[in-house]
């Protein structure tokens, strides 16, 4: 039984890159782990967000979360700033993060690139409250893609900076989940890149068939294979790759074959892909919407999630303050 933690940036709804490449593995490890999973809502100021989207946002991402089968009695689902404590660590840890390091950060350099009007010092500490939200309940696992990565990398440089200085072994190193098999990438429908909300060209668990069937027929293709057998564009390969998490083997075997005899028709692909993402949708779709419209039951979660990661937090904090050297008078 291992400590794991996962955040998400309320940023808009879930699309199926979230469901296949984090959400379906979190289903499956809040049974075999102690689970932390929580709303990155700290981390979103970063970006200015208005209070009305702010709270719309974090509230959206309870409820598809637990319309995917998060189960909040099982696992720990909270919003991060009703846990004032990961800002007390994020405060601690920054004294011993240098500015060098942050700023040699990818993801720094590439929020430089994306926002240039506002490069706030929030950006630039990012990776010091992932490290606060990580060892706050002091995780070994982390359920992340490759593009967090160096993200990890840092935390573990911190907590071990931590450890060094005040000779102690208190926070576990924490290392990236390894769901035992290659983390499954869900293509977007542009062609080119992974399927991300930034861009647009992701499906949302939330969208009804029309727009599935109108953005999935708008995909990239191309003008057909010209050799029998011939390895696939990119575009084409997204499109395979998406096929493969929402159809059924028999339906991937004959749209392969099709492809390989050079009688692919994608107009008819693509119905099929449409077709299936809605028949995978359509449940989780329904169960969003119930949720959404029950307040109650989404406040409830929140404090139920509160309590059990506030326990666990305080009693880190508790412990870190003495560490440190802080008294309690
Ligand atoms: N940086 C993560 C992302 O953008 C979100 C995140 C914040 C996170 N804190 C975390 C993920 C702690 C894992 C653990 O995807």
């Amino acid at each position: 039984m291992e400590t794991v933690v996962s955040g998400i940036r309320p940023t808009g709804h879930l699309h199926l890159g979230n469901y296949f490449g984090a959400i379906k593995n979190f289903i499956r490890m809040q049974h075999e782990h102690t689970c932390f999973f929580f709303i990155a809502d700290y981390h979103s100021l970063t970006t200015h967000p208005t209070p009305e989207d702010l709270h719309g946002n974090v509230k959206k991402v309870i409820a598809e979360y637990l319309a995917c089968g998060i189960d909040p009695d099982v696992a720990t689902l909270y919003v991060q700033s009703d846990v004032r404590e990961v800002a007390e660590l994020y405060l601690l840890l920054n004294m011993n993060a240098y500015t060098g390091e942050l700023e040699r950060c990818t993801s720094f350099k590439e929020k430089i690139r994306k926002q240039p009007d506002n490069i706030n010092a929030g950006l630039l500490t990012y990776p010091t409250l992932m490290a606060a939200d990580i060892i706050l309940h002091k995780a070994t696992k982390v359920p992340v893609g490759k593009d967090q990565e160096q993200h990890l990398e840092m935390t573990r440089t911190f907590a071990n900076r931590f450890n060094r200085m005040y000779k102690t072994e208190y926070f576990p190193e924490p290392h990236a989940f390894n769901f035992g098999e290659a983390l499954i990438k869900i293509p977007g429908l542009d062609g080119t890149t992974k399927m991300g909300k930034s861009d647009n060209n992701a499906i949302y668990l939330i969208d009804d068939p029309k727009t599935i069937q109108k953005k999935v027929m708008r995909a990239v293709t191309d003008a057909g294979p010209e050799k029998e057998n011939q390895e696939k564009p990119q575009a084409i390969q997204n499109l395979f790759d998406l096929m493969l998490v929402v159809s059924s083997p028999d339906t991937n075997t004959h749209f392969n074959e099709l492809y390989n005899s050079c009688k692919i028709r994608y107009g008819d692909m693509k119905k099929q892909i449409a077709e299936d993402i809605i028949k995978f949708t359509a449940p989780l779709r329904e169960k969003i919407n119930e949720i959404s419209a029950n307040e109650t039951l989404i406040a409830n979660v929140a404090r139920q999630g509160k309590e059990k990661a506030h326990a666990s937090a305080a009693k880190t904090m508790k412990e870190v303050r003495e560490i440190i050297g802080f008294k309690e008078w």
